[in-house]
């Protein structure tokens, strides 16, 4: 079936060759889907028939979110921990053992419950793909049913086997790794695209971390790391070291962070300039959630750094499954423009994932599409805390209406 969505105010195609600016902003616009793909692109007086009709009425039409980092098969509930930080306690991720323990008393039931729970969460705030890893099993059986339960729901699913050293395995954090490296990683590869390590003091350190990372390489995932977050360290390095699509976090870095990341530097002949082949993805929620301080994206962004926006949705340090609650603490928070916070969070996400064929809105692309209910991307941060996603398209099919001002359709099932 095709469908065409017309009377768009504000289209955001992040084709900068396309429309205006880095977000390729095309104003009185029109989308053809047909099936799961973006069929057409152009003038709202241009448009062909299709077979459905949405009138966005004047609304803002963007790319669907890509939320290239959450943590969503797990059991349990950590507010109380969340509850002492904000009465001063710091965040260590000790809490991670908490979770594991009931995680692992969970049945798969319990555990898919939730985590669809969640997928769906994020969908009906304008998410349309989404990265989930595994990390709060952290045994064999745990690591792998994680990872057979997140396949059901993204093919964005990553092995974090590394997330901490299990109780069991304190005395011998190297026996820990073997056991990473060699039946975990051979039980989680059938149902993994990528491999990450929290490369961190308390969890793991370089020569470790670069272990686990050249396994899961020889297994043929991709890479990805949680770096830096609690304090300077050698994650950001170690990730352009091993070629990882993402390093995640980059909250406390020093120039020596930065010169690598920049070092990856694609130069292309693309309209917006190429891209940084190591991406910065800064998670926001988890400064929010544990009142630390936020990384300086302008650094990042003035080095030429191609950087991503991702909730981390997780229980212990981010328990927010929404990009635009994520876009709006970028912008007020982090020194990031609308615009800047906008395309990390679409384009940006793709480029952590290495996807073409998500985050813009372009012929051949998948159809993945929000329609705001508002007239420009700007209010995503301008009116935070607001439900403002008013349909979504996940791969060409539409979501019932979720906000307050209704469209006009014609030809969709009401
Ligand atoms: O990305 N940093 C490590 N892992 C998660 C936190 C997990 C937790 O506290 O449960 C993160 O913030
Ligand atoms: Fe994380």
């Amino acid at each position: 079936m095709s469908m065409v969505i017309t009377n768009i105010g504000e289209l955001v195609t992040n084709d900068a060759g396309f429309g205006k600016g880095r977000l390729g902003i095309v104003q009185d616009a029109a989308v053809v889907v047909d099936g799961d793909r973006i069929a057409w692109v152009g003038a709202a007086s241009d448009a062909p028939a299709a077979d459905a009709r949405i009138d966005a009425d004047g609304a803002a039409v963007l790319p669907g979110f890509v939320d290239s980092h959450a943590h969503l098969v797990f059991a349990g509930d950590r507010a109380a921990e969340f509850a002492a930080r904000m009465a001063g306690e710091p965040y260590t991720g000790g809490g991670i053992r908490t979770t594991v323990g009931a995680t692992r008393a969970a049945s798969d039931d319990e555990l898919r419950r939730s985590a669809t729970r969640l997928v769906t969460e994020a969908r009906s705030q304008g998410t349309t793909t989404i990265e989930i890893k595994s990390g709060y099993g952290l045994n064999v059986a745990d690591e792998a049913r994680s990872l057979r339960i997140a396949a059901e729901l993204t093919s964005e699913t990553t092995f974090l086997g590394a997330h901490v050293v299990p109780a069991e395995y304190s005395d011998d954090p190297w026996a820990y790794v073997s056991l990473v490296c060699g039946p975990m990683l051979a039980a989680a590869r059938p149902h993994a695209r990528w491999i990450d390590v929290f490369c961190e003091r308390g969890a793991f350190d370089a020569d470790q971390a670069r272990t686990i990372l050249a396994a899961g390489q020889a297994a043929g995932l991709g890479l990805r790391v949680h770096g830096n977050q609690l304090g300077p360290g050698p994650g950001v390095r170690l990730a352009v070291e091993m070629g990882a699509a993402s390093v995640d976090h980059c909250t406390h870095l020093d120039d020596a962070d930065i010169d690598a990341l920049a070092s990856t530097r694609l130069d292309c002949m693309c309209a917006d300039g190429g891209h940084s082949s190591t991406v910065a993805t800064l998670l926001p929620g988890a400064e929010f959630s544990t009142r630390s301080p936020y990384p300086d994206a302008r650094r990042l962004l003035d080095a030429n750094i191609t950087v991503a926006l991702a909730t981390d949705c997780n229980p212990g340090s981010s328990y927010t499954s929404s990009m635009p609650f994520c876009i709006a603490l970028a912008v007020r928070e982090m020194g990031m423009t609308p615009a800047e916070a906008l395309w990390a969070a679409t384009a940006g996400g793709a480029h952590a994932l290495r996807r073409d064929d998500i985050g813009r809105i372009a012929v051949g692309a998948r159809a993945d599409l929000i329609v705001l209910d508002a007239p420009s991307h700007l209010h995503l941060a301008y009116r935070p805390g607001v439900p403002l996603i008013r349909r979504v398209l996940h791969g060409g099919v539409p979501s019932h209406h979720l906000a307050t001002t209704p469209d006009r359709t014609e030809g969709l099932p009401s």
